[in-house]
């Protein structure tokens, strides 16, 4: 997730790039930059950091450009450094290109190029996007885009300044959002409608695959075989605040809505031609991974929650055994570690102490380090061996949702690769996970259609004070999750806990009044898990069950239900949570409270 904004007019184009970057920084933060078209060259400026880094960077230039565009990123491909910033350019240094996306298939493009003699300056797979361009100058630029566009595969929003074009900015998009701006003698194009809204509350919205040709004088959309298009266009009500969070009314609801295409994003390219896994950047021998004989899982919180469902992954997948570890406990009791062992930490922001002081622990001791982690670069990455990113995009809530639910796919996609590496799993196998995660960002798409449904039957609870969440095998996670969230947000007690352990002390707590949600989606223990919601519902418990959509066995036990689509077991912990947010989310607003920020937490913990 990257921010994207261009402007075309008569306005002196550098602050009003610099204010809509600004709008955009919840789109990504770790370094930012700006192509300006001075006279008949291009000004690029970009710098490592936040916006203001920028600003700084750009504070007594003197160039009075009208034609411009601008880019916050947010690392996929290459550290987040000030090279591998956007905008980026072609060797004649002509052409200026600010991308967000994920080009799939960018080394084999770029392997073309180098061949043909192209010199690349930045790790980023954008970068191909310049120097292809920079092939058909004989083209209108339009045209040549058009043709970047029939290559390029993956995911891109693009824009695109040449310096023989300075009144034109050519922008495309497939997969990952672009929408123009439509002013009075001016125009503008960007990833989202804050950057624009100061200026113009009429926007148009480009579908996948269109370019778009922005001119002072008026906006022309195209298909990718030149036919014009006309687009819809549509008056903006939203405030500016509004606008930022897209219309929703907190940003944890809009990155709860925002998990299929974060879920899509980390699967993105990860799948090859036979149906199996490819994880390309993980850089780790098959020698290696076959060598090892134990995992360890370490991570805090919700990251912790990712990584009990990657011990049922793991373990069943590859049949290595695997302890999972809080972090903090981790380093504290002498675990037996050595060259045999790999270790995985899973931390979203890739900074959290606890987790790093753990790694760094087991690493000492000749482990192999795997991270999973949200953030390019951050110290987990820079520490570890090898590691999967999960490709969320910055979140901004407290909470975490859409890195959790990314974390579960990421743990998945490694548990299959590992099995593969190792030939514990039988190729078909691998291929029909393969195409059951695949619907996931589908059927994530459908979980959220209930939103409105949670909303209703949550608010009967809003003052209940002491709720249950109960789960067995893979859906234990899910459960310990589920109580995770609604303590944060709605700081109500709720224990998670494995089903079946319930009558060995706390079925004690169960009576009237109490609250007890159930976790019983597609699972071998499905029955005993039903049994066990039985007994809750026979102390008088409220029951509220998460199941498979036409289960109507388990619908008898609960006087509330909540379906979610059918997936292979091991993989249902990925829709089967989206509820559970969506509940505490909607008692936390029942209640009043600030579900962004709430009370005592941040959002990455750098303390012991
Ligand atoms: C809960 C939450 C925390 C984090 C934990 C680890 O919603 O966000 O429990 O999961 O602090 O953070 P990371 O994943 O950044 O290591």
């Amino acid at each position: 997730m990257c921010g994207i904004v261009g402007y075309v007019g008569p306005r002196p184009v550098q602050s009003l790039l610099i204010s809509g970057l600004r709008r955009l920084e919840y789109r990504g933060y770790d370094s930012a930059g700006v192509a300006i078209v001075e006279g008949s060259g291009i000004d690029v400026i970009r710098k490592a950091g936040r916006i203001a880094e920028l600003e700084a960077e750009l504070a007594g230039r003197s160039g009075q450009g009208t034609t411009g565009i601008g880019h916050t990123r947010w690392a996929t491909h290459g550290a987040p450094n000030t090279i591998n910033a956007h905008p980026h350019r072609d060797c004649s240094q002509n052409v200026a290109v600010a991308h967000n996306g994920i080009i799939e298939n960018w080394s084999n493009l770029k392997a073309e190029l180098i061949e043909s003699g192209h010199v690349f300056q930045s790790d980023t797979d954008t970068e191909v996007v310049a120097h292809l361009i920079e092939d058909m100058a004989d083209l209108p630029l339009e045209e040549s885009v058009r043709a970047v566009m029939r290559r390029a595969e993956g995911a891109l929003a693009l824009a695109v300044v040449r310096s023989d074009e300075p009144d034109l900015i050519v922008g495309a998009r497939r997969g990952s959002p672009l929408v123009v701006g439509l002013g009075d003698g001016e125009n503008f194009l960007a990833s989202d409608i804050p950057a624009f809204l100061e200026y113009t509350r009429r926007m148009a919205v480009l579908d996948d695959d269109r370019i778009v040709a922005v001119r002072p004088e008026g906006v022309t959309v195209t298909d990718l075989d030149g036919a014009v298009v006309e687009p819809a266009t549509r008056e903006i009500e939203w405030d500016l605040e509004s606008a930022e969070k897209g219309g929703f009314p907190d940003f944890m609801l809009k990155e709860i809505f925002e998990q299929p295409g974060a879920i899509r994003d980390t699967l993105r390219g990860r799948f090859d031609s036979d149906g199996l896994v490819r994880l390309r950047e993980l850089d780790l021998d098959l020698e290696t991974a076959r060598s090892f004989n134990k995992v360890f899982v370490i991570a805090c919180g919700t990251s912790y929650h990712a990584a009990m469902m990657a011990k049922y992954a793991i373990e069943r997948w590859t049949r290595l055994p695997v302890e999972i570890d809080i972090a903090s406990e981790f380093r504290y009791r002498d675990p037996v570690l050595d060259d045999k062992t790999l270790v995985i930490g899973i931390s979203q922001s890739g900074e959290t102490l606890d987790t790093l002081a753990a790694v760094r622990y087991a690493h000492a001791q000749g482990t192999t380090l795997i991270a999973v982690t949200n953030v390019v670069d951050s110290a987990l990455s820079r520490e570890s061996d090898a590691v999967l990113y999960t490709r969320a995009g910055p979140e901004i809530g407290v909470a975490a949702t859409k890195t959790f639910t990314t974390q579960l796919v990421a743990m998945q996609l490694l548990a299959l690769w590992l099995a593969h590496a190792r030939g514990s799993l039988d190729d078909a196998v691998i291929q029909n996970a393969v195409t059951a995660m695949s619907l996931l960002p589908d059927q994530v798409e459908q979980a959220l259609t209930q939103s409105d449904q949670i909303r209703e039957m949550s608010e009967q609870w809003a003052d209940r004070r002491d709720f249950f969440f109960l789960g067995r095998s893979a859906a234990f996670p899910v459960a310990m999750e589920g109580a995770l969230k609604l303590k944060e947000i709605a700081y109500v007690r709720a224990e998670g806990y494995p089903a079946g352990e319930m009558k060995h002390g706390p079925i004690a707590l169960i009576e009237e009044g109490v609250v007890v949600v159930g976790v019983a989606t597609n699972s071998h223990v499905k029955g005993k898990m039903l049994s066990n919601m039985e007994e809750m519902r026979a102390r008088a418990a409220t029951i509220v069950l998460v199941l498979t959509e036409g289960d109507a066995e388990g619908e008898a036990v609960a006087d509330e239900v909540i379906f979610v689509p059918w997936a292979p077991e091991l993989l249902s912990p990925v829709t089967a949570v989206v509820p559970l947010q969506l509940l505490a989310y909607w008692l936390a607003k029942k209640r009043g409270l600030d579900v962004d920020k709430p009370r005592n937490l941040a959002k990455t913990v750098t303390v012991e």
